[in-house]
């Protein structure tokens, strides 16, 4: 019996998917996607056979009996997520259930949204001597964050700070990390980064706030805020003529 196998599709285009999702979208023979956050172009990577099944006016308890019952038939099932599946894609308490259900499951990586900002304005987040830490969140919302997770804590590291579902409250946010980062930090706001429809922009944090609600941008938006989006001309100590190591011995 085949694994229910649950698939990271990345951030938007296609051919940004893994060869092994792509291989399980290829073969499967019932389809469980997230439609309110990927591309239909990825959905239609399944065979002509396979059963779709859209799940943004689904509930938990109604998607948990398509997963048991098709892998109890012996059908490839592929249960499909945005980005990468350990970020905000509520895997836990469908494998969980899965778990409960004796039935195995594998899981496949994806791009996330804050990998693919990245590439797209061609930066590196962890630049040396200015920052080293990339931090994945979101402001609270109607999900909350524990206490110690709250934003105005993040901010105080001033690392390069990735923020998920945090558009409808980018007023707050932009005015909680003004507390911690100059206001003429960068901020790239990223709205379905890698899309057709793609908008990317790079502005200072005190115009966050303007920007978003200027772009109108509720949905599917990241931000990252970081220092290191101002293109520093730092170097590392890896690729340094004065700096060995084990590949690069010295020679004195
Ligand atoms: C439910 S979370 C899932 C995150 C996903 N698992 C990931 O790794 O990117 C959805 C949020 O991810 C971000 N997101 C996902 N895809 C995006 C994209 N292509 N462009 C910008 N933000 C995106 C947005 O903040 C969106 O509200």
């Amino acid at each position: 019996m085949h694994p229910v196998s649950f698939v990271g599709a990345g951030p938007g285009a296609p051919d940004l998917l893994t060869l092994r999702a792509a291989d399980r979208l290829k073969q499967a023979d019932r389809l469980i996607w997230t439609d309110s956050l990927i591309n239909p172009a990825i959905a239609k990577l399944a065979p002509d056979h396979c059963k779709h099944i859209r799940t943004s006016t689904l509930t938990l308890e109604e998607v948990i009996p398509e997963l048991i019952e098709g892998q109890r038939q012996g059908e490839r099932v592929v249960r499909l997520h945005d980005g990468d599946p350990s970020l905000y894609s509520a895997i836990n308490e469908q494998i969980c259930a899965l778990n409960d259900a004796d039935i195995p499951v594998e899981v496949i990586p994806g791009i996330s949204a804050y990998q693919v900002t990245a590439s797209t304005l061609r930066c590196e987040l962890t630049i040396p001597g200015v920052v080293q830490t990339i931090v994945l969140s979101r402001t609270g919302g109607r999900t909350g964050v524990p206490p110690s997770e709250e934003l105005r804590h993040l901010s105080a590291l001033k690392a390069s700070l990735c923020l998920y579902l945090s558009a409808r409250h980018v007023d707050d946010v932009q005015s909680t990390l003004e507390e911690h980062y100059p206001d003429d930090t960068p901020v790239a706001i990223g709205y379905r980064v890698s899309w057709p429809d793609e908008q990317i922009t790079v502005v200072p944090l005190k115009e966050m706030a303007a920007t978003s609600r200027a772009l109108n941008l509720i949905r599917t938006t990241l931000y990252v805020v970081s220092p290191a989006l101002s293109r520093l001309p730092k170097r590392s100590k890896l690729y340094s003529p004065e700096h060995d190591h084990l590949f690069r011995p010295g020679t004195s």
